[in-house]
């Protein structure tokens, strides 16, 4: 099939010099990369826009070449933004697709354009530029998650719920306390993102297909009017390196693995058996067959999209392996790895912040769970340690004698009797019930970064601080 279509078409408009005749259909469905990058279009103006510029303060082009072309680009970026462009896949990418209808518009001066440029720095510079975008809105969306956390901790600084390890019953901790651990999480992927903008903030443009070229260019005049801290240095590493696309995924990918924790988390709380939280209506679905069901759709689906980036991540490190340098085609398909799981982190971000701000706290709840299980076992055997002089071992062992009476006759520990207690231990005081209950427990965990009240309030203004 590829035979009988080949000779139908013409020879690339933009590179067929040495070429009889255009490319195989299949050719030109694997090499077409428009369909897609297309999403590129205002950068690769922008860029072109700096280029042109920079061209005709330099001499390179005259000035009146670059008034056209820059007002050529200007209508391009109309006509696309209005709906009115028609990309073609003859032309393969967004780069040619531009440059090919500023020909139509402006004629020959559009040849002009490409001088001292590739398009393969060129790519780098579009796909940078996105990038960096992406990364300023990721940051605004953490900001909004972080905010939506500090108000709930806020809220919640007193009200105790169990804390788990092993998904067990371990110590009674606060909500507040529980919703600043996801604080920190989110505040450190905020400074990922911090530091992958900073690490992509160098211009490519100018790198040209490799060597770098041999007209007076000026990278430091493109480079400040596209907003980059300063030109890169090696023009080799420039068009091969992708690290700013891998470290966005890596980034996202964290955020995401995050975000499904905090997903799981919602799930189990807002189970019957759980019932540590209601959903909003607006975040959860019902059942077509139980009508009793409220699912927590949302939550469900951000703890999936996690898969996707983490697939994305994974794709565009397999396709970046071993690649020689420069410059290979292989590198044409970082873009919808990155496109997707941007578009999949930014829904994420929102439904997890809308969940968070609109999930009704059943405090009465969490506070029947936290004292369940013995969870203030711990603070009696604190409590033999500081009150009556035991080593710490002695104490685990006087009160899993204490866990095992009262498990026995199917209470709490604070409803044993100061009689049962003594008998197992003499030195043990009416004292020791200011321990038992999980509110003293918490109050008591004042070591720095603990969950007593007052220091999780501490934690929630040093975050204030910062936001
Ligand atoms: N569409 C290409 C990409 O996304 C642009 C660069 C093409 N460069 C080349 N030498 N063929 O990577």
């Amino acid at each position: 099939m590829a035979e009988d279509t080949k000779d139908e078409l013409t020879s690339n408009q933009m590179w067929g010099g040495r070429f009889a005749s255009g490319p195989a259909a299949i050719m030109e469905e694997i090499n077409a990369s428009i369909d897609f990058d297309k999403k590129l279009y205002a950068q690769d103006i922008r860029g072109s826009i700096a280029h042109a510029t920079m061209l005709a303060h330099q001499g390179i082009i005259t000035a009146e070449d670059k008034d056209k072309i820059v007002h050529g680009l200007n209508t391009i970026l109309s006509e696309i933004e209005s709906g009115r462009f028609e990309f073609s896949r003859r032309l393969e990418d967004i780069h040619m697709n531009v440059e090919a209808r500023l020909a139509d518009l402006i004629g020959p001066a559009a040849g002009r354009l490409h001088t001292a440029r590739s398009r393969n720095d060129q790519v780098a510079l579009d796909f940078r530029l996105w990038v960096k975008e992406e990364l300023q809105r990721t940051e605004i969306a953490l900001t909004s998650l972080i905010n939506a956390f500090l108000d709930r901790a806020e809220e919640h600084a007193e009200t105790v719920m169990p804390g788990f390890t092993h998904l067990q019953t371990a110590q009674p901790v606060t909500f507040g306390h529980h919703c600043m651990a996801y604080v920190e999480m989110f505040g450190r992927d905020r400074q990922r993102v911090r530091h992958a903008i900073e690490h992509l903030d160098e211009s490519p443009i100018g790198a040209a297909a490799l060597a770098g070229t041999g007209y007076d260019i000026d990278r430091h005049m493109t480079a400040k009017a596209l907003g980059f801290r300063e030109p890169t240095r090696n023009s080799i590493d420039t068009v091969s390196d992708r690290d700013f696309a891998l470290e966005f995924l890596a980034m996202a990918s964290i955020t995401a693995t995050h975000l499904s924790r905090l997903a799981e988390e919602i799930v189990i709380w807002s189970t019957p058996q759980f019932g540590f939280v209601r959903l909003s209506d607006a975040f959860s679905t019902g059942s077509s067959i139980m009508p009793q069901k409220k699912n927590p759709d949302a939550a469900e689906l951000v703890r999936a999209k996690t898969g996707r980036i983490n697939g994305s991540l994974v794709a565009l490190l397999t396709v970046m392996k071993g690649l020689p340098l420069a410059y290979s085609k292989d590198m044409q398909e970082d873009k919808e790895q990155v496109f997707d799981a941007a578009e999949s982190l930014e829904l994420a971000l929102a439904a997890m912040t809308g969940m968070v701000r609109d999930m009704t706290i059943r405090a009465d709840r969490m506070r029947a769970a936290a004292g369940a299980g013995y969870s203030t076992a711990t603070d009696l055997a604190d409590w033999l340690v500081r009150e009556a002089g035991l080593p710490f071992r002695e104490a685990h062992h006087v009160t899993g004698r204490a866990v095992a009476l009262a498990e026995g006759k199917g209470c709490d520990l604070a409803e044993l009797s100061l009689a049962e207690l003594q008998a197992i231990n003499p030195a043990i005081t009416a004292g020791v019930f200011d321990v038992l209950t999980v509110e003293a427990s918490v109050a008591s965990r004042k070591s720095y970064g603990g969950t007593a009240p007052s220091e999780v309030r501490k934690q929630i203004a040093w975050w204030r601080q910062r936001n």
